[in-house]
């Protein structure tokens, strides 16, 4: 059975001229990652260590049971990029998109809230739910580094909250790392229920390990298929050659493409329930390859509503695009004849909805090519954990080889963490006073300012 399908025609010079690839030009790549690849996997990255993330699939199985006996209402996640966009993916791919607003739908598992932005806004809100109902809600706090403002003044806000509810330690389970960091010093104090992100994994490739997989077992998910997709990832990966290998492949021709000047690398889901991966995809590229002046600006695009706002650009714009459409055959629904004197209707009147989807891509792709605009197409044949899972390990590893062939490291942020440590400094957090008077001196310049 194919389970995930890869079409790279539209890659090729064979069907967009000059502003392809020869096979030739990727196969000069894919070769050369095939040695690193053998080294590779005598040496794994931590994130390929599946055998480490599956040992803690008992731990997580304990605590998903303690917190069962509360009857939950509510979950409250709060972590940010890395530490929230898998189980963000996981949950949109996986759980009815009405799951919070019908408990038709939810049956018994709680409501969620993904907290990752710190927007008084929308935190109020969220609290105005929970405030009814705290004996009733789980908290899990999520941050590798257990320092990050944003996940910190949130959980500083939500403990105090919990606080006047029965047994709040047994609702607030953290997942940081196992020896580091302020959220550590806070478990091994006050003894609250802990998962560890695994040494030398960062949030951005941390989806399988207990920051994505613990709430997604609080949801019923199937945790052991999502890893299980994963593992067999990795063994397709590790055995095949590279010329029919898709990590290796995809790692190559985006990495040439960025070269040849195509350095908008577009993500376009045919496949509501994929958008969040666009978004998870889009901070593992930019984040992991993005250093150095160089690195692809990935955007998130979504099919078919995007036809309708990006599509213009794709096709007459900056020839500077390269997209990855990913296609899934669904669900159906009958689209019913209502108006029979209407002949011009007949294309739709009585047509399947999901052949109008599938319509739509095969449009929109004909006029990507016609525009000569580089474009690959994944197929999926069913959204579920092990799919998920397979292609969580694949994107991991398409970006983990484009980090070899960028010869940086893929794994750290130092753009990121600067931005922590300023806002820290604007906070009063001391030692940080040299960056403060920095942002202060930003303030008082005069420039231009305009107003209406
Ligand atoms: O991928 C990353 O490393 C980052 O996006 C982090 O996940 C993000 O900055 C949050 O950091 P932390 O998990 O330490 O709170």
């Amino acid at each position: 059975m194919k389970r995930i399908e890869i079409d790279i025609n539209g890659v090729l010079k064979k069907t967009i001229g000059n502003e392809g690839l020869s096979e030739e030009d990727i196969y000069q790549v894919s070769d050369k990652l095939d040695e690193f690849k053998k080294k590779l996997y005598k040496t794994p990255y931590p994130f390929m260590d599946l055998g480490l993330i599956r040992s803690y699939i008992p731990d997580i199985e304990v605590i998903k049971r303690s917190t069962q006996k509360i009857k939950a209402k509510n979950l409250v996640i709060l972590g940010i990029g890395g530490s929230s966009l898998g189980t963000e993916t996981i949950f949109h791919a996986l759980l009815n998109p009405f799951h919070n607003l019908d408990p038709n739908c939810r049956g018994l598992k709680p409501r969620y809230f993904i907290l990752d932005n710190i927007d008084p806004h929308k935190i109020n809100r969220v609290i105005d739910i929970i405030e009814k109902e705290k004996d009733k809600t789980i908290l899990v706090v999520i941050s590798k580094s257990g320092e990050t403002p944003e996940t910190m003044s949130q959980f500083l806000l939500f403990k105090e909250i919990l606080n006047t509810s029965k047994n709040p330690h047994q609702r607030i389970i953290i997942i940081t790392d196992s020896k580091k960091g302020m959220l550590r010093e806070i478990v091994n104090k006050e003894g609250y229920p802990s998962l560890p992100v695994p040494e030398g994994i960062g949030g951005r490739f941390s989806v399988l390990t207990p920051v994505g997989l613990l709430p997604s077992a609080l949801m019923d998910i199937k945790i052991e298929e999502l890893v299980k997709g994963a593992e067999d990832m990795s063994e397709y990966i590790k055995k095949i050659p590279h010329k029919k290998n898709m990590a290796i492949l995809l790692a190559a021709i985006l990495y040439l493409m960025d070269n040849k000047g195509k350095k908008m690398h577009v993500m376009m889901p045919y496949c509501e329930r994929l958008s969040a991966f666009a978004d998870w995809f889009r901070q593992l590229e930019a984040e992991s390859l993005g250093k150095g002046s160089n690195g692809p600006t990935p955007v998130k695009s979504i099919g078919v509503t995007d036809q309708h706002s990006q599509l213009q650009l794709y096709i007459d714009g900056p020839k500077d695009k390269c997209i990855t459409f990913i296609c899934h055959e669904g669900e159906n629904r009958y689209i019913p004849d209502s108006f029979p004197y209407l002949p011009d209707l007949d294309y739709l009147s009585g047509k399947d909805m999901k052949d109008l989807f599938y319509a739509e891509f095969l449009g929109t792709r004909r006029s990507i090519i016609e525009a000569k605009t580089p474009n690959i197409t994944i197929k999926v044949n069913e959204i579920n954990e092990y799919n998920l899972g397979a292609l969580f390990f694949l994107y991991e590893m398409i970006i983990a080889f484009m980090g070899k062939l960028y010869d940086i490291n893929a794994f750290d942020q130092p753009g990121v963490e600067l931005g922590k440590i300023y806002t820290k400094a604007v906070m009063g957090k001391k030692g940080l006073e040299k960056q403060k008077k920095t942002i202060e001196k930003d303030l008082k310049i005069k420039g231009q300012s305009i107003s209406f």
